[in-house]
């Protein structure tokens, strides 16, 4: 595609906070599809080596960290520059989004983000345990927000590619589902339309079932940790609690398993990291393979949103959702390496760019288990070669994350007063159908897979053959 769409129109400064692989790879897609005032463009990161992007661009950049003690003084003047209605667009690691989406709210500023990301320092603080680093504790802050300011200007909370797309794809995956059930329905309006749709079409659960096959043109040298998006992120979110939704369905909870005092009460979470935790699952193009189970925000947004309650606001219904992550093969090594020396960091980090992969793609998608087709896999299969003849600065890992802030971006200002608002809120077939151009084949594949398939080959094992999908039988123990 050469003629590439406006959108819409940023009336405002546009302040973006973080200039890492996700920032330089959003750049284009701002440049391609808006209009907007590049004099009132600024670009924030303490970190300037790829400042250059932005001065051959006569873009601002400003070098500086955004702290807890500086945002307000820092941010406003940028933020409230001229006329019109500015956009904050927060892809940083360390800076407090809950904070940082009310402060823009009461300027009236628009806000996106791609996880609720704590003030530096909170991921490696374990004084309150567990529970108080989980995504749970930090997706809670963000709701208290909304409940105590209900409405108003918008701020789009994790609108990344998971979390943020992937809520899109369970909506259009269910639809596919129930259709080829036969069943006789309307697309869901409501939260709760939507949640009864899945509990109607027999839906027990939801990965995130990703597989990340791009292949580094220079093997992994030892003691460096090597990602195809954000080690810190990475890191950060593998060494929280693992974390899932808990379904209704579920006869068994692991041992070091614990549920939440206070809050929604959608997940649990388990008490060893993410990045050290096993679970079986299914992508199209390696079919059955272990995937890490790494908190994400949307493991327990989902698992959330799809609650059926009765009306004493019990949960009657509600889905295990869970990420299932291969990360690229080099990412694998590094945590293999990582936990085998005791949980210590490698001094070195190393974010692969698109001129450093020889091929592979990233193929993120959704798996939603237990109905009466068995299991049905929808998502994007991105591959490193479609990605560089479509976007310059990113591989495919970052596209998909990247065209979701672009999605997110539209819709906020097609929606400009739709409050705090997570993926699973917004008009999925409008963010897909912006989005769609950047994601390469997106489709859908039944599988006749489950976890209990070809286990106790040699050796016996603890499996529930009465239900397949018991969360007892993904794991991997
Ligand atoms: N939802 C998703 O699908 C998804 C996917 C990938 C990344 N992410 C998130 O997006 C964020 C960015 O990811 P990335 O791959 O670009 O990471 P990155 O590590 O490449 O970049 C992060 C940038 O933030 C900057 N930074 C650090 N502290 C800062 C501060 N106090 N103020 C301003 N900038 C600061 C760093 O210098 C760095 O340039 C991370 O929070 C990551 O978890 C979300």
């Amino acid at each position: 595609m050469t003629d590439w769409p406006i959108h819409g129109t940023i009336s405002g400064p546009i302040v973006m906070i973080g200039f890492g692989s996700i920032g330089r790879g959003t750049l284009p897609l701002i440049e391609r599809h808006f209009k907007f005032d590049k004099s009132r463009f600024v670009v924030i990161d303490p970190d300037d080596a790829d400042r250059a992007l932005l001065d051959e661009r006569g873009i601002r950049y400003m070098q500086a960290s955004v702290t807890r003690d500086n945002y307000r003084h820092l941010l406003e003047p940028l933020l409230k520059a001229g006329s019109g209605q500015g956009f904050c667009v927060n892809l940083s690691v360390d800076t407090g989004s809950v904070d940082l989406m009310a402060f823009c709210r009461e300027l009236g500023v628009l806000y996106i983000d791609t996880v609720v990301e704590p003030w530096l320092g909170f991921y490696w603080d374990n004084s309150g345990g567990a529970a108080a680093r989980s995504n749970y504790a930090l997706r809670e802050t963000m709701l208290a927000e909304k409940r105590r300011n209900p409405g108003g200007t918008t701020a789009v909370s994790t609108c990344g590619a998971n979390p943020g797309m992937v809520s899109w794809f369970v909506k259009q995956a269910l639809l596919n589902i129930a259709s080829d059930l036969g069943m006789q329905f309307n697309v869901p309006t409501t939260r709760e339309g939507w949640a009864q749709l899945m509990a109607d079409a027999g839906v027990k659960g939801v990965h995130i079932a990703e597989r990340d096959t791009q292949r580094a043109k220079k093997p992994k040298p030892a003691n460096v940790f090597v990602n195809t998006w954000s080690v810190e992120g990475f890191l950060s979110e593998g060494m929280q609690p693992a974390e899932l939704g808990w379904g209704t369905h579920e006869k068994w909870m692991p041992e070091n398993g614990r549920t939440h005092e206070s809050g929604c009460g959608a997940a649990i979470y388990l008490l060893q990291p993410g990045a050290n935790t096993r679970v079986r699952s299914w992508c199209p193009t390696p079919g059955p393979q272990y995937g890490f189970l790494v908190t994400h925000n949307e493991s327990i947004s989902i698992a959330d949103y799809y609650t059926v309650r009765d009306a004493s606001g019990k949960a009657v219904f509600r889905p295990t959702c869970h990420y299932a992550y291969h990360p690229a093969n080099d990412a694998v090594l590094s945590l293999h390496e990582l936990f085998g020396n005791g949980g210590t960091m490698q001094p070195e980090h190393h974010i692969l760019g698109e001129n450093e992969i020889v091929d592979g793609i990233d193929e993120l998608g959704v798996l939603l288990f237990g109905h009466e087709n068995n299991a049905y896999w929808y998502g994007s299969q991105l591959s490193v070669e479609e990605t560089r003849r479509i976007a310059p600065y990113q591989n495919a890992t970052g596209m998909q994350v990247t065209s979701a802030v672009l999605a997110g971006m539209v819709w906020a200002l097609e929606n400009p007063n739709a409050g705090i608002v997570e993926a699973d809120e917004m008009d999925y077939k409008r963010c897909l159908e912006v989005q769609l151009p950047y994601l390469g084949p997106v489709q859908g594949f039944y599988t006749d897979w489950n976890p209990i398939k070809d286990r106790e080959k040699l050796f016996p094992e603890d499996v529930d053959y009465s239900d397949p999908w018991q969360f007892r039988n993904v794991l991997v123990r």
